[in-house]
């Protein structure tokens, strides 16, 4: 069987369960000494509905993102906060985690971690 790509994915995922992704990792964030502090403590729900809402139409589902919030420009949005190596580790971590909570099936997880793992490197800014 061929690998999903990840334009398939929110096809096998739905919204329901990619909330509770982001919700899984959020709470993650919150607690964590390195990167609770780059978040905004006064909008974490904001932060959680962005991303969410950017893995609904980067993994093939609505396209309200780009209406919402327009092209993605992803590193530019990240070039305030520092990402170093350990930022970037500790992201991935978290996420990692956070799949494991909601219990993606392999077939899922085989997709998606290479994807965050990537895009995680390409936003190292420093
Ligand atoms: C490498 C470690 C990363 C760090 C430290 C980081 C940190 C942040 C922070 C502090 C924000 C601002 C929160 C907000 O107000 O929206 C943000 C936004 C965002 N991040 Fe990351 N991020 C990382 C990796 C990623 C990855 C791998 C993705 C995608 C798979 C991603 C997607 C997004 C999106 C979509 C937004 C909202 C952009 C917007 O519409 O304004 N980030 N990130």
């Amino acid at each position: 069987m061929s690998p999903l790509s990840v334009e398939e994915l929110f096809d096998h995922l739905g919204d329901s369960q990619l909330e509770q992704l982001v919700a899984a990792f959020y709470r993650g964030v919150r607690s964590d000494e390195i990167l609770s502090p780059m978040y905004p403590a006064d909008d974490l729900d904001g932060a959680e509905y962005r991303l969410k809402e950017f893995l609904v139409y980067r993994l093939g589902g609505p396209q309200r993102y780009l209406t919402e919030r327009g092209h993605p420009a992803l590193r530019m949005r990240h070039a305030p906060f520092a990402i170093d190596q350990s930022a970037r580790d500790r992201w991935m971590e978290l996420m990692t985690a956070a799949m494991q909570e909601v219990e993606l099936s392999d077939e899922i997880r085989q997709t998606l971690e290479p994807f965050f793992d990537q895009m995680a490197t390409f936003l190292i800014n420093r």
